[in-house]
């Protein structure tokens, strides 16, 4: 079914403000391509329920910059804070667990530069604490396979 504007994860293709991921793989892919697009200093903002797949895509993301292989991105739940070597080197942080202050003790500022990419799952619990080059995802859960991902920042 062909779906005029809609981005095809099989193509390296840009990146539409909204993609309606089918698969595991799909998500994947397409944190593949916003990965591929970053430039340095951007802060990720990932939002959407349990299970809907932001870690999915962080580790999507986390391709497109180049992860070194020897590193796995897994769920920063326990650790808070998972750092990835990459073209871009990766802050991951998950807030859920944490009260909206704790954030501040966190001590991101020292990667909000050019040569980090800041990912944060369950970032509405402190929207306030990210300023700058911020770009807002959110997934909503469609069905057992299905996610629709929207990018609510203009910057690709
Ligand atoms: N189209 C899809 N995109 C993303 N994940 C999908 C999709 N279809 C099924 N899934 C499944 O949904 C789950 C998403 O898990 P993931 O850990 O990425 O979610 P999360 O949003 O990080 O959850 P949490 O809030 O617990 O951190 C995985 O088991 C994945 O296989
Ligand atoms: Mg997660």
């Amino acid at each position: 079914m062909s779906c005029p504007g809609c981005y095809d994860p099989h193509k390296d293709n840009t990146i539409t403000k909204e993609f309606i991921s089918k698969s595991p793989q799909e998500t994947l892919d397409f944190g593949t391509s916003i990965g591929k697009a970053l430039k340095g200093g951007e802060i990720i903002l990932l939002n959407g329920d349990l299970g809907s797949g932001k870690t999915l895509l962080a580790k999507g993301i986390a391709r497109g910059l180049g992860i070194d292989p020897a590193y796995t991105v897994v769920s920063p739940s326990f650790t808070l804070m998972n750092i990835y070597k990459a073209r871009l080197d990766i802050i991951h942080v998950d807030l859920y667990r944490l009260d909206s202050d704790d954030v501040y003790e966190l001590g991101l500022e020292d990667f909000m530069d050019r040569e980090h990419i800041i990912i944060v799952e369950w970032a509405q619990r402190s929207k306030d604490f990210f300023q700058g080059d911020v770009i807002e995802i959110s997934i909503e859960y469609l069905g057992e396979q299905a996610r629709r991902i929207y990018l609510g920042t203009d910057i690709f």
